[in-house]
C-alpha cells in the first residue's frame, strides 16, 4: 500500500518538523478495507467491539460510539438533563466545541477562569461562579492532564451538580491510576485527526449509568428504540418507537475498526509522546523566559499538547516566535483563542469575573510540535530556535 508522505495536512514541502502526523499503519488500512466486506456497514459488529474494548481501556461500564466528541458532549449533557434554565459552568480555555455543546441543549455557558499552573479549570472559580441555576460543570483535560477531579467532585456533591468532563485532549489519561471521564457522570472523547487516537472523525463517551448510556444509545439514533440489528433481528424491522427527538450521530464500521486497530497502540504511542514531552522539558528547565508544562513522571499524563509559556523578550512576543519556528520550517500554533473573545460567546454565555489568569496565559502560550514519531533531531531543531539571541 502506498505511503503517505511525510508532509503535514498543508502538505509545506518546506516543512521540516509538522505540528502533527496522524499515524495511519497498514494493519490500520488493512481493516478499512475489511470492513468493507460486511452486510452491516453502520451500527454493526465493529461499534460494539469497539465500544466493549473502549469501556474496558477506560475502565468504564458503558461506552457509546457517536461521530464526534461534540456530539457526545452534547448527548451527555442531555442524557443528564440539561436544558433551557440551566447554567452549566466551562473554562475560557478550550476548543469552542465544549461550549458549542452546552449551547445546543439551550442551558446558558458559564465561562470560568483558569488554574495559573496547569491551566485547567480554577476551582477557586468554580466555587465563586455558582448560582441557583448552576446544574453542571464541564471540566477539560487540557492538553491531556487530568483536571483536579477530587475537588470538583466535592463542589458537585455539596450542590447538587452533574459532572461531564470533556476528555476529548485525554485518551489514556489518568488521575491517580483511574481514567479521566470515570469521574463525573460522563466523559468525552474526540478521535479527531490530531487526537492521541483517530478514527478520522468519531467520538466516544464513558459511563457508569446504564440510564445515560441507553438515552444516549437512543439518541444517536433519531430517538429510535431499537438499533440497526436489533430492527432485523428482534421482531418486525417497522415496529420500533421514538421515546424522543433524536439525531444521527452514528458511529460507522469503518471508523469503528479503525479506532479498535488503533487502541492496541494508545498505550505505547502515550509513552513516546511523554518521553518527547520530557525531553523538551529537561532541555527547557533552565531557560528563563520559558516556563514548561508540569508533567510528573508518574503521572499518567495523554501530553495530547505541548504547551510552554513564552515570556516576551524585549520586543519579542510569543507571535514572533511563531513566525521565527515557521520560517524555519517548524509549525506550531496556540491552544486556544479564549472562550470569552468569541463574537458568539459575548452574547449568549455569562462570563464571570475577569478572567485574568486565561487573559494573561493565552497571549504567551504556545504549542509545540509532539507525537509519538517525532525524531530526536526534530526535537533538537524546535530547541534550537527556541533560544532568542538578542
Ligand atoms: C477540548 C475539545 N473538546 C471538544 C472537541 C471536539 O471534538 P470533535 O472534533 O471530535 O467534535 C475538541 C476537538 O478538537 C477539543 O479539543
Amino acid at each position: 500500500m502506498k505511503k503517505r508522505k511525510n508532509s503535514d495536512a498543508f502538505n509545506d514541502l518546506h516543512i521540516r518538523v509538522p505540528f502533527v502526523l496522524p499515524e495511519i499503519t497498514n494493519e490500520d488500512k488493512r481493516v478499512i478495507l475489511a470492513t468493507l466486506n460486511q452486510n452491516l456497514l453502520t451500527d454493526g459488529p465493529k461499534l460494539k467491539e469497539f465500544e466493549n474494548k473502549f469501556a474496558k481501556f477506560a475502565g468504564a461500564k458503558y461506552a457509546i460510539g457517536v461521530s464526534n466528541a461534540t456530539a457526545a458532549l452534547q448527548l451527555s449533557l442531555k442524557a443528564i438533563g440539561i436544558g433551557k434554565g440551566d447554567q452549566v459552568i466551562v473554562p475560557d480555555l478550550t476548543f469552542v466545541a465544549s461550549i458549542n455543546a452546552i449551547l445546543f441543549t439551550g442551558a446558558t455557558p458559564v465561562i470560568v477562569d483558569i488554574d495559573k499552573e496547569d491551566y485547567n479549570i480554577s476551582i477557586d472559580s468554580i466555587k465563586k461562579s455558582l448560582t441557583k441555576k448552576t446544574k453542571a460543570i464541564m471540566p477539560v483535560h487540557f492538553a491531556g492532564k487530568s483536571c483536579k477531579m477530587h475537588e470538583i467532585q466535592t463542589i458537585a456533591r455539596k450542590n447538587n451538580l452533574r459532572i461531564i468532563e470533556d476528555c476529548a485532549h485525554a485518551i489514556g489519561g489518568k488521575l491517580n491510576k483511574k481514567h479521566v471521564g470515570t469521574f463525573g457522570d460522563a466523559g468525552c472523547f474526540s478521535f479527531y485527526p490530531t487526537k492521541n487516537l483517530t478514527t478520522f472523525e468519531g467520538g466516544m463517551v464513558i459511563t457508569n449509568s446504564k440510564k445515560i448510556s441507553e438515552t444516549i444509545k437512543t439518541l444517536r439514533n433519531h430517538g429510535i428504540t431499537k438499533s440497526y440489528q436489533d430492527r432485523f433481528t428482534k421482531g418486525k424491522p417497522w415496529e420500533y418507537d421514538v421515546s424522543i427527538p433524536g439525531y444521527n450521530y452514528r458511529l460507522d464500521e469503518i471508523r469503528a475498526a479503525l479506532g479498535i486497530s488503533q487502541l492496541k497502540r494508545i498505550t505505547q504511542n502515550n509513552l513516546k509522546r511523554k518521553k518527547a514531552a520530557l525531553y523538551y522539558n529537561s532541555k527547557l528547565k533552565n531557560i528563563k523566559s520559558i516556563i514548561t508544562p508540569k508533567i510528573l513522571k508518574d503521572e499518567d499524563h495523554a501530553c495530547h499538547l505541548y504547551v510552554l509559556r513564552f515570556k516576551k523578550q524585549g520586543k519579542f512576543s510569543r507571535d514572533d516566535l511563531f513566525t521565527k519556528l515557521l520560517k524555519n520550517g517548524i509549525r506550531s500554533s496556540v491552544h486556544y483563542k479564549p472562550l470569552h473573545t468569541f463574537t458568539a460567546y459575548k452574547r449568549n454565555a455569562k462570563i464571570f469575573d475577569k478572567l485574568i489568569n486565561s487573559k494573561q496565559i493565552y497571549r504567551e502560550i504556545i504549542s509545540l510540535p509532539l507525537y509519538p514519531q517525532i525524531t530526536r533531531k526534530q526535537q533538537d531543531l524546535v530547541l534550537k530556535n527556541l533560544v532568542i539571541k538578542h
